[in-house]
């Protein structure tokens, strides 16, 4: 049978606060990229609420996907399948994408490609960066994980190194809180740390004995707190852009030297980064010069596909449907899906 040459997919993502839906042209061509973000609802409550969450993707998904068609101004006819986060995520926020993926799947008579969040987050790179191809090390950065991962090619995952406790994006997250800027934190403190002075205060760089490539976030958050208490029990003023400014250094200094050791030492050249924390313009100088001295090649995505999108999906969906993977109608939401585990039907 002749190969066909362009592969059409719709992609879904409901795994958290967005509700997204893209048409993605051979895994790197995006033709829409459509996100309905919850945060102004989630802000009222300081945080994701997932009951609210599941509601709300209820409520927007067809729109979205509607949306996703009209912009790239195809039909279900003109598609040749269907991608869809499964997780991890909120349980019932993943619900709601899974099981509108598969009623359309059912319905058009299209194959249903499953795909882990994590790897959409590191598939947002090969659709800015078109030369972009394994193998390297992918450093992920978002509110509910920090993994480094050694990407041995399309689809072939190692973990390498993860957090112990917080997930960067969840420090970020918190100490903005603690400061009172706010949620979401990450952006908050990336713009208020450009009017501080970031060696204001000496926040610690957490190691994690014997393991040299693996994350601990609650040290320096916990410092914050100290820091904050001890102001105001001395009666001193908290100057918030000095504590995020000097926090930010701290957990970008961890995340710089431990994904170029990683780098380093299995031999890459190539670093990429990825998640919502990518977008920080403070890891992303940093990263620079770091990667520049040691002749590394870095890549990232542009922020609006470092947070969470469903073109990274589409991509992801991509590579995984031309390694043969489909999933069935029994597919379903898994909160806690590792990379590289499957539920998989061929
Ligand atoms: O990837 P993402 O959209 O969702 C997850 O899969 O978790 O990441 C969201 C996280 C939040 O914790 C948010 O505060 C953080 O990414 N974030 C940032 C920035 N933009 C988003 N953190 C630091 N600096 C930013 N500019
Ligand atoms: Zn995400």
């Amino acid at each position: 049978m002749e190969e066909k040459k362009e592969i059409l997919i719709l992609a879904i993502e409901s795994s958290c606060d967005e509700t997204a839906a893209a048409v993605v042209k051979n895994g790197r061509e995006v033709l829409s990229n459509v996100i309905s973000s919850q945060i102004d609802l989630h802000t009222l409550y300081g945080g994701v609420v997932p009951e609210i969450a599941s509601r709300k993707h209820v409520e927007r998904i067809n729109y979205v996907i509607q949306e996703a068609l009209g912009q790239a101004d195809v039909t279900l006819k003109d598609l040749d399948a269907i991608g869809v986060t499964y997780g991890p995520g909120l349980v019932g926020a993943l619900l709601v994408g899974v099981a509108e993926a598969k009623a359309i799947s059912y319905a058009a008579g299209l194959p249903l490609v499953g795909v882990h969040h994590i790897e959409g987050h590191i598939s947002a790179n090969y659709i800015e960066h078109q030369e972009l191809e394994p193998p390297f090390v992918c450093l992920v950065v978002s509110g509910g994980h920090t993994h480094l991962v050694i990407v041995h090619d399309y689809g072939e995952y190692e973990i390498t190194g993860k957090t112990r406790d917080d997930a960067a994006g969840e420090a970020f997250d918190k100490v903005a809180r603690a400061v009172g800027l706010g949620y979401p934190g990450g952006p908050k403190i990336d713009r208020i740390s450009k009017e501080g002075n970031a060696d204001a205060i000496h926040f610690p760089r957490a190691k994690v004995e014997g393991a040299p490539y693996d994350f601990s976030f609650s040290g320096v958050k916990s410092a914050v707190l100290n820091h904050i208490n001890g102001c105001r029990m001395k009666g001193e003023e908290v100057c918030q852009a000095d504590i995020a400014a000097s926090f930010q250094k701290a957990v970008c200094d961890v995340l710089v030297s431990h994904a170029l050791a990683a780098v380093k030492d299995y031999g890459m050249q190539k670093l990429v980064l990825a998640g919502g924390v990518a977008s920080n313009t403070s890891l992303r100088s940093m990263m620079e010069t770091a990667c520049k001295k040691e002749r590394i090649s870095l890549y990232y995505p542009s922020p609006v596909l470092c947070t969470d999108n469903a073109a990274m999906i589409g991509a992801a969906a991509y590579y995984e449907y031309q390694r043969g993977v489909r999933h069935g109608l029994d597919l379903n939401a898994v909160p806690n899906l590792k990379l590289g585990e499957r539920q998989e039907k061929r």
